[in-house]
Formats: C-alpha cells, sequence, structure tokens
C-alpha cells in the first residue's frame, strides 16, 4: 500500500489478521511499537556536536529498519536549555539548534513516507522563564492578570522572606523563586515545580487552558500523530496551596500515598480529581482529527488504579507504564506489575505500555546489573559494583519479555544497542539541572543521554558528520567503537540483531499484536515467567539461577542468548511456536 502522505490514516500496511492494529486504521497505537528520540543525543545533521532534526531524516531509514511504528521526539521547541529543552519559550516553533519548522515538516513527511508516526512532546506544566508570558507577569504588579497564569504569591514570615510553602522542587531545593519588582524591591514569589527557570503555569486560569488547546492543533494540524504529555499528572494545583504534610524528597517525582480512587486525593498537586476535565477537553481536539491522533502521558502514580482514570475512554490514549519500569528484576515482582497492568487497564478498556528506559532513569542493562535492580529516583545505585555482562545479559531477555506482552512498547534509542548509563562522565561536562542543583548528590540523567554511535572506531562513532568541528555535547565511552549501529549489524548476537529480530516477529505474530490473544501464564517453576498469547506462541523468561527445561515446543523462534539443547540457562528468554491445538 503506497502511504498518502498528507492523510496519517492511510499509513502503513494492513495486516492479515485484520486486527486493531492494522497501521491503517485509527487504533494503531493499541499495540504499537514507539521508539524514543532523544532529539540532542539521536545525529547531529550540522556538525555541532547536537543531534538535530536533519540527523533524524538521515537516519530514518535505520528506524523503517529496526521495524518500529512510530518516533516519540523530545523537545524540539525554541529554549533556553535550562533543562534540556523541557523549558520552552516558545511552543510554536523549532530551536534554531534542532532545525526549523520547515525541517519538521520535512522529518513529519518523510517518516510517514515510511509507514513511521511521529508523536511529539508538549510540555504543559511549566514553561520557560524567558517565554513571553512569563517575562510580561514579571514586568506586571502583583495581582496582575499576567501573573494569574503562573503560581506568584507573596512570601511568608517578616518581610515576605520565606517562600509561600514548603514544596521542594523536583530537582532540589525550594519550589519557589522570589522575583525582584519592576521598583527594583524584593516581592513576590512564583511556583516552580522543576528548575528556577522552568514557572509553572496555573491551570485554573482560561487563559492557560485555551492556549494549550490552540498549541495542540497547530502541531495536529502540521501531521504529527500524537503528543506525548509532560508530567501530566501536576497540572492542577491545590488553590491554597497548602503545605505537603510530609515532606517529599527531591525528585520524587511520584508523590501521593496510595489512595480510593473514589476520594479527592490529598496531595497538593499530584493527581488532583480536577486534572481529568483537562484531558476530556485535549481528547475531543484530537478526536476531531482523522487518523487516530494520540495523547501519551508522563503519569508517575504508584496506585495503578488512579493511573487507569487517565485513560478512561475520553481522556488519553495511554501512559508510561513506569511501574514495569521501577520493577525489580524478580521473577515474582514483575508477575504481580503485569497482572496489576493488565487488571487496571482492562475495566477502562486501554491497552497496557512496557517501558524499560527513558532519558530520565538509568539505562537498564546498568539497573540489571547491580544488586538492586529497581528503579527509584531518590535512590539510583550510582556507583554501586555492577557486573555489565549480567545486566546485559538480563537486558536482552528482558527485551524479549516486553515485546511478548500485550499492549504497546517503547523502546529508548540506544536500548537496541544495548548501551548502558556512563556513569564516569567528568563534572565538568554535566548539564542536567538535576546534578547542578543538588550540589552532584544526585547524579542526574546526562549518563543515560550520551550521543548514540552509529559508525567507525574513534568518537564522535558516526554521531556527527565526518569533519564536525564541534564534538558531542557529552562524551562518548571509547569502548562503546564495539557497540556502534555499523559494529553490531549483520553479527547475529547482537543486542541489534536481537531487536530487529524480535520487532519483526512481533510484528509478524499475529497472536503478538492481537488483543484476541491475551496473556495467559503457564505454570512454571519458582523464579520462570511464562507465557502464552494464542494456542501457538510462548514466551518463557528464566530468572532463577539455574537452568531450566523449556515447555513441550514445535520450535524454537528466538531466544535472548543460545540455549543448550532443551534447557533455558539463567537470565535468559526464549519465544517459542507450540503445537497447534
Ligand atoms: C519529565 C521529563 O521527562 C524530564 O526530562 C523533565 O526534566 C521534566 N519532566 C520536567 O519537564
Amino acid at each position: 500500500m503506497v502511504p498518502n502522505v498528507s492523510d496519517p490514516s492511510s499509513i502503513g500496511t494492513v495486516a492479515q489478521d485484520g486486527t486493531a492494529h492494522l497501521a491503517g486504521i485509527a487504533q494503531w497505537w493499541r499495540d504499537a511499537a514507539i521508539y524514543q528520540v532523544y532529539l540532542r543525543s539521536f545525529a547531529d545533521g550540522d556538525g555541532d556536536g547536537i543531534g538535530d532534526l536533519r540527523g533524524v531524516r538521515d537516519r530514518l531509514d535505520y528506524l523503517a529498519d529496526l521495524g518500529i511504528d512510530a518516533i516519540w521526539l523530545t523537545p524540539w521547541y525554541p529554549s533556553p536549555m535550562a533543562d534540556a529543552g523541557y523549558d520552552i519559550a516558545d511552543y510554536r516553533d523549532i530551536d534554531p539548534v534542532f532545525g526549523s519548522l520547515a525541517d519538521a515538516d520535512a522529518l513529519i513527511a518523510e517518516a510517514h513516507q515510511r509507514g513511521i508516526r511521529i508523536i511529539i512532546d508538549v510540555v504543559p506544566n511549566h514553561c520557560s522563564d524567558r517565554h513571553p508570558w512569563f517575562q510580561a507577569a514579571l514586568a506586571a504588579a502583583p495581582r496582575s492578570p499576567e501573573r494569574s497564569r503562573f503560581w506568584f504569591r507573596p512570601g511568608r514570615g517578616p518581610g515576605g522572606d520565606l517562600p509561600p510553602n514548603n514544596w521542594v522542587s523536583h530537582f532540589g531545593g525550594p519550589a519557589w523563586t522570589r522575583v525582584t519588582e519592576p521598583d527594583g524591591r524584593p516581592g513576590q514569589w512564583y511556583l516552580h515545580l522543576f528548575a528556577p527557570q522552568q514557572p509553572d503555569f496555573n491551570w485554573a486560569n482560561a487563559q492557560v487552558r485555551e492556549e494549550f488547546l490552540s498549541v495542540l492543533r497547530f502541531w495536529l494540524d502540521r501531521g504529527v500523530d500524537g503528543v506525548r504529555i509532560d508530567s501530566a499528572a501536576i497540572l492542577v494545583k491545590d488553590p491554597f496551596l497548602a503545605d505537603v504534610e510530609h515532606e517529599l524528597p527531591p525528585q520524587n517525582v511520584h508523590a501521593p500515598a496510595q489512595q480510593s480512587p473514589d476520594t479527592e486525593p490529598l496531595h497538593p498537586y499530584t493527581d488532583r480529581d480536577g486534572i481529568h476535565e483537562i484531558y476530556r477537553e485535549w481528547r475531543r481536539v484530537a478526536d476531531s482529527y482523522p487518523g487516530g491522533r494520540v495523547l501519551i502521558g508522563e503519569i508517575w502514580l504508584p496506585d495503578p488504579r488512579r493511573f487507569a482514570l487517565y485513560l478512561r475512554p475520553n481522556e488519553m490514549h495511554s501512559a508510561f507504564n513506569f511501574e514495569f519500569l521501577r520493577c525489580a528484576w524478580d521473577a515474582v515482582a514483575l508477575r504481580r506489575t503485569i497482572d496489576d497492568t493488565l487488571a487496571a487497564h482492562a475495566p477502562v478498556g486501554a491497552p497496557a505500555s512496557w517501558v524499560l528506559s527513558n532519558h530520565d532513569v538509568t539505562r537498564h542493562v546498568t539497573r540489571y546489573g547491580r544488586a538492586d535492580t529497581t528503579f527509584d529516583f531518590a535512590e539510583r545505585h550510582h556507583g554501586d559494583p555492577l557486573d555489565l555482562e549480567l545486566g546485559t545479559r538480563r537486558a536482552r531477555a528482558a527485551a524479549l519479555l516486553t515485546l511478548a506482552l500485550p499492549g504497546s512498547v517503547y523502546v529508548y534509542q540506544g536500548e537496541e544497542l544495548g548501551l548502558w548509563e556512563v556513569e564516569d562522565l567528568p563534572d565538568a561536562v554535566r548539564q542536567d539541572p538535576m546534578w547542578h542543583r543538588t550540589g552532584g548528590a544526585d547524579p542526574g540523567r546526562d549518563g543515560c543521554r550520551v550521543p548514540l554511535p552509529w559508525s567507525g572506531t574513534s568518537a564522535p562513532f558516526g554521531f556527527s558528520p565526518a569533519g564536525a568541528a564541534a564534538r558531542p555535547w557529552l562524551p562518548q565511552p571509547a569502548t562503546w567503537s564495539d557497540y556502534t549501529v555499523e559494529a553490531q549489524s549483520e553479527d547475529p548476537t547482537s543486542m541489534l540483531e536481537l531487536y530487529r529480530a524480535a520487532l519483526r516477529l512481533r510484528r509478524d505474530q499475529p497472536a503478538l499484536r492481537s488483543e484476541r490473544e491475551p496473556l495467559r501464564w503457564i505454570a512454571a517453576e519458582p523464579g520462570v515467567l511464562a507465557f502464552r498469547r494464542g494456542d501457538e506462541f510462548a514466551c518463557v523468561i528464566n530468572l532463577s539461577d539455574a537452568p531450566v527445561e523449556l515447555p513441550e515446543n514445535d520450535s524454537v523462534l528466538l531466544s535472548s542468548d543460545p540455549l543448550h539443547g532443551e534447557l533455558l540457562a539463567p537470565d535468559t528468554a526464549v519465544w517459542l511456536r507450540l503445537r497447534g491445538r
């Protein structure tokens, strides 16, 4: 089928089984494989050491060949880059470091020609302090309409010298900064749940709501297939700005205690019930476009029932499953997380999503190579003893687990190359405000953002064009010479070829993409996860420390590491074709 570039609903090919994953119908997102492009670090087209849209366009064939359905691009807007682009100064343009609107249009069209959809990042909780609205607020008086689009308040204590409440920024330090009023006197404070350069919008303000509906339309009109909604659960604040009862650890993005889905949450800014109205409005906009335009939420909530409320049929289409990402490499814990996920999604009719890594968390090759394999912002285990070989073996098995689960799946750039967290970056090159604002106590997120190695035997490993004057914005480890796309291509033992084979099989196995074939657990020994999709496909993962026998099968479709006869080694996964019944 030849796609019609201007109509995203015609993207892709029609599969034989006629199920909801048909790329050409509006439900494409229910079982899509979505590749996260962290724009600054994917590929540098113009030689300034920073990834850009030209670089992505040049690598679209790589992505098509990998076998993904969509790309999620991290923010591309004009930004002073106080938080790597999550501080947006203009929601309707492209930062020159990344390219131009013309490049964005070209990327959308060229991706669509290859059957790849484009999801962009929208950041509604906060903007940049350089955004014209915030500049106008600074120039205006207290209680002015300009200030009411943000959270400006007088300070507490003598002279208003103390912040209005005890909220803590996710990047460390107070969530409030005091401004100097136009007359030169110390004045009000403004709220920023992240860096001071990221003032929080006041979502009780009608102009803020209208503005974001207009921003959504601006990009949907240009042909994007969906938006990833940044910090999606924290837009609505308690109007009284009550103190947080128990001081949160800095960087703890998921805050509230467990609560009943039926009660008004107690937390003053996370997951307040009023937030759902916002996404219902957004959904009406998305649904007014053809071709299945999607809303995907970044929602860190520990309670799967609260999480699922965002996925009701008139709200978001999907959200990142961070509880799966946070989970230990442990059969009992993983099975419980998978079951809880599926149970929470079923009543709202939303597909589950499966995520192992992204640009905010320690890469999973590194997580899985440590004694504690969980992820927590408050406890990153930076510098703890690490067995990279073990982490890599588990990451390979985790890829087969994740790609066999029902729902959509995310691949964070570089995980298909088996990249690890670069933990020994020199302090001088670190850019993450998390690192800076905690005085280095938190290593921050630079280690998972190191530019990708594409080819060659020395840095920049093809990340920048030959002869580029600038070096990559973060230095790449010399040992990545063995991890380039070039070095791994056609090596059947490489992580890249494992991902290619698994994504190809996932596409071709109707049972893996059909919601008519739910996950059914198969009885297995302790420490082993085994499940079927349909009558003919099974996935078995050995998380125990002894080899186990494979269930009776017709043939092995794919294994994460070589099998020893009918034995599955520890930390290995296999996809099997079962004898049809
Ligand atoms: C979540 C994003 O993924 C992260 O990178 C960013 O720092 C915060 N939201 C603030 O926008």
